[in-house]
């Protein structure tokens, strides 16, 4: 690619791994060991809230004690390379973890939300969240009780930022996923979206993903890798 192209990334569990966060659909990924309709759905939350406290909060502890991998700083140099020079490179991240911008990404948008921020279900303020959050947790805006959940994206619920994903896709010269299985929509639908268009899609994984076939480049090998490789190739 000559001139400083647009790229839209999509990232999933996958470019975590390696920094020790489990993926979800591996074999010993986190709904082998947990029913996603216990701890991730608001029927689930509603039924049990102390469970689904106890879930993310565990989930908080493990990314407080992660640290971005090689992948995540391969996407950050890239973006400041693009950057400079009059490009743009926008991650759009289903992860809630913190390691892009721990990473130095900067155009990061979070789709399924972020596991250090707080939501309060009754009015609605997002906070900085570090601490384990319970049932008898106070909201500091309306001072509620009972109502702060974690800043997450349940199964049911609409993820965030939808139209400017949609947006920067239809701007965008590439269209590149990693670590993701593509089982998820609408993140699993992008891929879709961007071909349909006419937008070259790379894949980065480590196997073909359910989505594989819509790719016009696939590269398999671990994030940590493959993603530094990629970038170096595609904009050096
Ligand atoms: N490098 C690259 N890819 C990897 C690595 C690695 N080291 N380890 C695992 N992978 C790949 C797996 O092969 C798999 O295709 O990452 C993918 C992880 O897939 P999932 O566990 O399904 O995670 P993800 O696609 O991010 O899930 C989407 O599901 O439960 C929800 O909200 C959750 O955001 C999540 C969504």
């Amino acid at each position: 690619m000559s001139a400083a192209p647009h790229i839209v990334v999509l990232t999933g569990a996958g470019v975590s791994a390696e920094s020790g966060l489990s993926t979800f659909r591996d074999k010993t990924g986190v709904w082998t060991k947990y029913d996603w309709r216990e701890v991730a759905t608001p029927e689930g939350f509603a039924a049990n809230p102390a469970l689904v406290h106890s879930f993310y909060n565990q989930r908080r502890h493990d990314v407080v004690e992660a640290q971005p991998n090689a992948a995540h700083k391969a996407l950050s140099a890239l973006e400041a390379r693009l950057e400079a020079s009059g490009g743009r490179l926008t991650l759009v991240t289903q992860n809630v973890d913190d390691l892009h911008e721990r990473a130095g990404s900067r155009r990061l948008i979070h789709m399924h939300g972020e596991i250090m921020k707080s939501r309060c279900a009754i009015c609605g303020d997002v906070k900085p969240c570090t601490e384990d959050i319970s049932t008898e947790s106070l909201c500091v805006s309306c001072k509620a009780p009972g109502g702060m959940r974690p800043h997450v994206v349940w199964f049911g619920e609409m993820p965030l930022y939808l139209d400017e994903i949609a947006e920067a896709i239809a701007r965008a010269d590439l269209f590149v996923s990693i670590g993701t299985s593509g089982n998820v929509y609408p993140a699993a639908g992008f891929v879709a979206e961007a071909s349909s268009i006419g937008i070259p899609c790379t894949e980065l994984n480590l196997e073909p993903s359910e989505n594989a076939y819509a790719f016009s480049d696939r590269r398999y090998g671990p994030a940590g890798e493959i993603v530094p490789r990629w970038a170096e190739e595609i904009f050096p």
